[in-house]
């Protein structure tokens, strides 16, 4: 399975994909990282892994519409299986998810519907809300909104803050993203409409649901 991935920062999701892929767990390659962030950290951890890893600066496009067509270009170039964004932050345009219906996926930290857009996790602090998570999801034209593959609960503790929370957060985001991946490289995920089953998966577990395998 190829694998291009799109990113705009830390990366740290996209190292955790990386080990997946080292370790054996996940039968894949990833031909192609993409950030429309010069200084994206990401870029260096692809590098350091002899990744090809691209800056592609948005500034030069008058609007997204001719920017994702230059993105559609490049990844149409390796031809991936699957498409990750990866803290990808800018939103992507009909084209571009058309282009890549039922083959794009992302990560949101938080149990969505609940807390979709920016900054998902202080969303759910302000709140009060005593449990959130994160989510993989298919992306469709709903933004944060596509159909579920796992969600990891995590809880939210009196004396959290943004920072605590993000962190405990994002140790299931290494989990649950390459899990679900996994999963799709194996061919084991079946889609009807806004419903995703994952074959032979265990459901009913907690705090992921359905349960992890590997990671
Ligand atoms: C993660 O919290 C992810 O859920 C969100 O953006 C953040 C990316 O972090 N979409 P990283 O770049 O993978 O470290």
């Amino acid at each position: 399975m190829k694998i291009a991935v799109l990113i705009s920062g830390r990366g740290s999701n996209l190292k955790a994909i990386i080990k997946g892929i080292k370790s054996g767990k996940i039968k894949a390659k990833i031909p192609l990282v993409i950030s429309n962030k010069k200084d994206a950290k990401g870029l260096d951890i692809a590098k350091k892994y002899n990744i090809p890893a691209r800056f592609i600066d948005p500034a030069p496009y008058k609007n997204r519409e001719d920017y994702d067509k230059v993105l559609i270009k490049e990844l149409e170039k390796i031809d991936p299986d699957l498409v990750v964004l990866a803290g990808y932050m800018r939103i992507l345009t009909d084209p571009f998810i058309e282009a890549f219906e039922n083959r794009l996926i992302n990560i949101h930290p938080s149990l969505i519907p609940s807390f979709q857009g920016l900054k998902a996790q202080k969303q759910a602090l302000d709140y009060g809300a005593k449990f959130t998570g994160c989510t993989v999801h298919y992306v469709t034209k709903d933004l944060d909104n596509g159909p579920i593959i796992i969600q990891a609960v995590v809880p939210i503790l009196p004396n959290d803050t943004e920072k605590t929370l993000s962190e405990r957060i994002l140790s299931y985001e290494h989990r649950i993203y390459p899990q679900a991946i996994k999963w799709i490289s194996e061919g084991r995920i079946l889609i009807k409409n806004r419903h995703v089953i994952v074959k032979n998966a265990e459901y009913g577990t907690l705090p992921v649901n359905p349960k992890l395998e590997d990671f």
